[in-house]
């Protein structure tokens, strides 16, 4: 059974097919107004959202199919101590796909051991974001008209931000990509992206803490909210909040080509006046997000077709031991389940759910 758990799941021509059938569907809406016919989609959102639950929803409605779901864990029985397991078990025999938020990280991986349907991580804490990451992919591919050969750079909460994170695996899959990562000290991307992600699959990146000094390079521009709810220690939090602002002053000093992402939402980190401007493409992401969902559900359900068996999704060199990770937020520390890692090519250990390194 294919899932969509980490964009790494999928390879650079699965890729191109979703983004490929988003279009079409884009170009001929209604061919695809029955393509789901009959089958339903749970959204399993233990965590806030707006966007990402209601463009699957609207993604599942304009296929033809249903929706059920939960926006609020605690009307469920997990408020009752409910395992992750036994909710995915529970919900496999009424749904045929599972999209899932969870500020646990790794909590959508550990769903597939049990899941009998395809599970989507719809964002998992800090650690991943793959179906913004098909969002912003699209989007980038009609407006640019082109997946290689660009400079990227992102901008604001690089360490908490997952649709960052996720952003920056799939481009790895592609030719002439340069990132730039614009953000303060505190807020710089994981070690594991610097090293596991962007070392290892040669990206080439650099990392600036002011925008003015890149903005006449960028073909795409990536701003993010700075993740309050993510902070540990709230000071941090308020020193870092107003880090990066974009403005029409530093649109100005950018190329006239240059296309303004956000996932959204957006606090203060983008000011109203840049909505007016062409280059301003975070209100068409949006749209792009329902479009590429739909593309995603249609193929996920075709790939269970073809290969229905159970399978944890994890890494098949897991192994498993007494291993403690470090990161609180992590499934491992959370729920009773197996310890898993997996070492690096430098022998060092990263847990399987959430991708931190083991000391
Ligand atoms: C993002 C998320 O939830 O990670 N939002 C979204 O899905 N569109 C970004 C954010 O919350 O800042």
């Amino acid at each position: 059974m294919k899932h969509l758990i980490d964009p790494f799941d999928l390879s650079k021509s699965e890729i191109d097919e979703i983004v490929a059938l988003g279009e079409d569907i884009v170009a001929h809406r209604d061919r695809y107004a029955g393509a789901c016919k009959g089958k339903k989609l749970a959204t399993l959102f233990y965590e806030p959202s707006t966007r990402t639950r209601l463009s699957f929803t609207s993604a599942m409605m304009e296929l033809g199919g249903n929706v059920i779901g939960f926006s609020d864990a605690r009307n469920t029985s997990v408020s009752k101590g409910e395992t992750i397991e036994d909710t995915t078990r529970v919900i496999s025999c009424f749904a045929d796909i599972i999209a899932m938020r969870h500020p646990i990280e790794g909590a959508p991986l550990n769903a597939t051991r049990v899941s009998t349907i395809p599970v989507i991580n719809a964002g998992d804490g800090s650690h991943a974001h793959p179906t913004q990451t098909l969002t912003d992919l699209l989007t980038i591919k009609r407006e640019l008209g082109r997946l290689d050969n660009f400079t990227i750079g992102f901008c604001g909460d690089l360490k908490f931000g997952r649709t960052v994170h996720s952003l920056i695996k799939a481009l790895s899959r592609y030719e002439g990509i340069k990132v730039v990562l614009i953000a303060p000290e505190e807020l710089q991307l994981p070690g594991y992206m610097k090293y596991e992600v962007c070392d290892r699959y040669g990206i080439d990146y650099m990392e600036v803490d002011n925008m003015e000094s890149v903005m006449a390079d960028l073909d795409v521009l990536y701003m993010t909210r700075v993740q309050k709810e993510r902070f540990l220690d709230e000071a941090e939090f308020e020193r870092v909040k107003d880090s990066f602002v974009l403005d029409n002053a530093k649109m100005a000093l950018a190329k006239q080509s240059m296309v303004v992402l956000h996932p959204l939402p957006r606090v203060n980190e983008i000011l109203k006046e840049v909505d007016e401007d062409p280059r301003a493409a975070y209100f068409r992401q949006v749209e792009n997000g329902k479009f590429v969902r739909m593309a995603l559900i249609v193929k996920l359900l075709e790939w269970a077709k073809q290969d229905p068996a159970v399978h944890f999704n994890g890494p098949s060199d897991a192994i498993k031991g007494e291993y403690v990770c470090p990161n609180r937020k992590c499934i491992s520390n959370v729920e009773n389940v197996d310890h898993l890692v997996r070492r690096d090519e430098n022998g060092e250990l990263h847990c399987v759910y959430c991708e931190s390194k083991i000391k």
